[in-house]
């Protein structure tokens, strides 16, 4: 066995000789004489590693590593962007064009301290025009003198939400040192009654946070305190607002005389059930027919003109017809506005129910078989009885 071994380990000149000249190939490529060493592999680069930004005054230092699969890399190519909230016009006009480097650190200047920005490295290979891009938010942020209270944060702003406000700010430009944003929330009381104690939350970084559980309507005062640790305060600034109330209301949209086509149906292979047979099937409110949203609080109701349009979320009353009229969903030819397919609107249909899964068959709305393209397809048309 140990012998086996040893014989196959053997031939370093046969190895070495492919090896040689893999490495020769290799060092000829543009690539490899600019930032990886030889043996770095002929590959799309994956995105740079490790990626750090220590912000300075008006600068942010990024540094990162190579690709992880060991790519070839020509360049490390960075941008900033101010993406980030709050978006200060002035940052966004001064964004520094695309800066590139052979090197592992690049320190992106012309900032705005405060600004917050996404920053976005790729390790560029020259051979496939492209690779990985990774990203990293940091502001520049002015050096802070230790002794001074903090200035009061700029840019402040509220954004109302349903019973919740987004608040955006930046930090002042200069003054003292800030260890923590502390938030003050109080309700704005009518004259007469009695003032309730604000509510205070901490916050380690600025930029924007949510205040949530307010009370829908009720006018709130916010500060925004830049708050020293060393020196127990700083200056803060304030803002008003009143978050929304929720809708209250389910409301139906009623679409007559069609519904989302299956895709046989879709695709002309086969005649749709009518609303008419729907309607006479008890599928009005089946999850196909009737999309329930609870987070815009609305019904979409198809085939309206015979199911009607309940705004009631509980209602999947279906108003079936008596039987004698259920016989009629024999191969009859189907309106021209129920083949108006909406078949993309019954994408987002309630997940929950397995009626929808027979009907999203690709011939589940079909009156009957469809004509088939193939074999396996010829047994399709028993899915368009979900029998609810
Ligand atoms: C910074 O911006 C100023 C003008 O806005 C320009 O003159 C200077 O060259 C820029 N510096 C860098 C490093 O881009
Ligand atoms: C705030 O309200 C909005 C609706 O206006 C909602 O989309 C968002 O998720 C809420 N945010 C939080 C954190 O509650």
């Amino acid at each position: 066995m140990a012998r086996h071994c040893r014989q196959r380990a053997a031939p370093p000149l046969k190895l070495a000789l492919p090896l040689l000249l893999l490495l020769l190939a290799a060092a000829a490529a543009q690539e490899v004489k600019l930032v990886s060493g030889p043996g770095c592999a002929d590959l799309p680069p994956s995105p740079p590693t490790e990626l750090k930004a220590t912000p300075g005054d008006g600068s942010v230092t990024l540094t990162f590593g190579r690709p992880s699969n060991g790519a070839c890399v020509s360049e490390y190519q960075a941008r900033a962007a101010v993406t980030v909230l709050p978006v200060d016009a002035a940052a966004t006009r001064s964004a520094p064009p695309r800066q590139s480097t052979q090197q592992f650190s690049l320190t992106i200047a012309n900032l705005t301290n405060g600004q917050q920005y996404k920053f976005f490295v790729k390790a560029y290979a020259a051979r496939y025009r492209g690779g990985g891009e990774a990203q990293v938010v940091a502001a520049p942020a002015a050096a802070c003198d230790p002794a001074a209270l903090p200035l009061a944060p700029t840019a402040l702003r509220a954004t109302p939400g349903v019973a919740n406000v987004t608040l955006c700010w930046a930090p002042a430009a200069s003054g003292g040192c800030v260890d923590e944003w502390r938030v003050a929330i109080q309700a704005v009381q009518q004259s007469g009654q009695r003032s309730s104690p604000a509510e205070y939350r901490r916050y380690n970084k600025g930029g924007c946070v949510t205040i949530a559980s307010l009370a829908p309507g009720q006018l709130y005062t916010f500060s925004v305190q830049a708050y020293s640790a060393a020196l127990k305060g700083g200056a803060y600034a304030s803002v008003q607002a009143t978050p929304l109330a929720p809708p209250k209301q389910w409301r139906c949209v009623p679409v007559p005389g069609l519904y989302p086509l299956c895709e046989a149906a879709a695709a002309g292979r086969c005649a749709p059930l009518t609303c008419q047979q729907q309607f006479a099937k008890g599928q009005c409110g089946a999850p196909f027919m009737r999309i329930v949203d609870p987070a815009t609080l609305t019904i979409v109701q198809y085939c309206s003109d015979l199911c009607g349009c309940s705004a009631d979320p509980a209602a999947t009353a279906t108003r079936a017809m008596p039987d004698a009229a259920a016989t009629a969903t024999a191969a009859g030819s189907a309106t021209p506005v129920a083949r108006r397919a909406l078949c993309a609107a019954s994408a987002g249909a309630s997940s929950q129910a397995s009626a929808a899964a027979v009907w999203a068959s690709p011939s589940g709305c079909c009156a009957a078989p469809p004509r088939s393209f193939a074999d396996d397809d010829t047994t399709e048309g028993d899915d368009a009885d979900p029998g609810l």
